[in-house]
């Protein structure tokens, strides 16, 4: 079958058709797809139908695969199964945070690089899609007076704050266990070795250090919202084994809500974060 390769929006995105099963595990493939990443933030193979060993593999070729031991996933522990159902992972409870604009691993020194996820069951209702911001693009859009204000800017990211935008009234022992997860201070916009810039903000992100809370709260859903405007997103809409990969350190993503008894089913992979915040 021939293979397309679509861009699909002015900053963001690419779609590859024509390649699935094992034809995706293979080193010049791995090869572009990176460069894509780099280019374009989300690359989606469409209909790609790997199976969990090839998803796996083909994460390999990619980067270092991070191991998910409470990913539910019976036989392969690099693979989280992302699923509202508590029979098919441990992790289900807190899938509703996933609805909020966010960048995963933001309490680690260094963020993961790469999130894989293939759809292995697609939501019967027809929601739950997926949607991405690029951050790189929203930051170069800024003014150069904005970008001098952002500068030296740091910022607490923490998973407390990311469940208070679900729970905003916990009890004293919910508050508590999720307390327990360290908090991590980072700067809000990250400077690669390379001298391209993104913004490290989404759900994890709760204080800005030194600003008083309410003011640390607007400055950062004043950002949040300029960098999700429609320019710098990108939808998909789920096909039965489309495999869609991001830039975990530049796109923000987040899942279109679908319910709780949602057939909606993905399995994911994580990629080590490769470049510390700087
Ligand atoms: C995630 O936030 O990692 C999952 C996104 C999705 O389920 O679409």
């Amino acid at each position: 079958m021939a293979v397309t390769v679509t861009e699909l929006t002015p900053t963001t995105g690419v779609e590859i058709t024509g390649l699935s099963g094992s034809r995706l595990v293979d080193k010049a493939v791995a090869e572009e797809c990176r460069s894509a990443l780099e280019r374009r933030g989300v690359v989606i193979y469409r209909e790609a139908d790997l199976d969990d060993d090839d998803l796996v593999a083909f994460s390999r070729l990619l980067g270092q695969v991070v191991p998910l031991p409470m990913g539910g996933h019976p036989t392969h522990q690099e693979i989280q199964r992302i699923t509202r159902d508590p029979s098919k992972s441990p992790l289900a409870a807190y899938r509703e945070s996933t609805f909020h604009w966010h960048i995963d691993g933001t309490t680690s020194e260094i963020p993961d690089r790469a999130t894989l996820l293939t759809a292995r069951q697609i939501s019967d209702e027809g929601d739950g899609d997926t949607e991405f911001a690029n951050t790189f693009a929203a930051y170069e859009a800024l003014t150069d007076d904005e970008k001098r204000e952002l500068e030296g800017v740091r910022v607490v990211h923490s998973f407390t704050a990311s469940q208070l935008l679900v729970t905003p009234d916990p009890s004293p022992k919910e508050r508590a266990a999720w307390d327990r997860n360290p908090a991590r201070e980072h700067p809000l916009v990250w400077t690669r070795a390379g001298g391209r810039k993104s913004l490290l903000i989404g759900a994890t992100a709760g204080e800005v250090v030194g600003r008083p809370a309410d003011a640390g709260r607007a400055f950062l859903d004043g950002l949040l919202e300029r960098a999700t405007r429609p320019e710098f997103t990108l939808r998909h809409r789920w096909r039965q084994g489309d495999l869609v990969i991001w830039d975990n350190t530049g796109m923000l993503h987040r899942a279109l809500p679908y319910g709780k008894a949602s057939s909606r089913l993905m399995h994911r992979t994580s990629l080590a974060g490769e470049e510390a915040v700087a």
